[in-house]
């Protein structure tokens, strides 16, 4: 397994991931084009994680000047339990690291217990719940970490 940076040829594939595993239930929002302004935006960046050349799982982040956001974030189900998530936001971590940010935040849904689970185990601390967040049908909890506290 490897990670390696997105190409354009990924973006479909990722599009659908994110539709089958992260926006199911509340519209699909992360279509192909999205993706692709996504990998060809400096201020992002598109990881996957690749077994045999099938991407088996993949991350978008965007930095901003002082943080980082995961924005997405998912593994194919066959995947899951064998620390591939965690090399990916491992991946996010080490480029915001190198680009200066020390801190990541990302959000996820109240009832994605796995997801929170997951988070709190990398280190991520829920800091706010943001009611209806998701399209008014589901509330979110805003999670984030401190690079440089993690270093000293
Ligand atoms: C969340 C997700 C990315 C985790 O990916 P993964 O590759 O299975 O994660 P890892 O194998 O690196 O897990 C690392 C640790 O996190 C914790 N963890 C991961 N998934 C968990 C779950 N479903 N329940 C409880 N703890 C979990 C465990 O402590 C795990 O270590 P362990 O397997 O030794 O017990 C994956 O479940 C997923 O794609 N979910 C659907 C999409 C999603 O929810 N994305 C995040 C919000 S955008």
């Amino acid at each position: 397994m490897r990670i390696r940076l997105a190409d354009l040829q990924d973006a479909l594939i990722i599009a659908e991931m994110s539709r089958n595993l992260i926006e199911v239930g509340l519209g699909w929002s992360w279509k192909e084009q999205r993706v692709l302004r996504s990998i060809t935006d400096q201020d992002a960046s598109v990881a996957v994680a690749c077994e045999a050349d099938r991407v088996i799982g993949f991350a978008i982040a965007k930095y901003r000047r002082e943080e980082a956001h995961i924005l997405l974030l998912a593994v194919d189900q066959a995947s899951r339990r064998r620390g591939v998530g965690t090399m990916l936001v491992r991946w996010i971590e080490k480029t915001a690291l190198i680009a200066g940010i020390g801190i990541v935040y990302l959000e996820a849904r109240l009832n994605n217990v796995g997801a929170r689970a997951f988070y709190d185990a990398l280190g991520y601390r829920e800091f706010r719940t943001e009611p209806g967040r998701y399209r008014g049908l589901e509330s979110g909890v805003c999670l984030g970490k401190d690079l440089w506290l993690e270093r000293q």
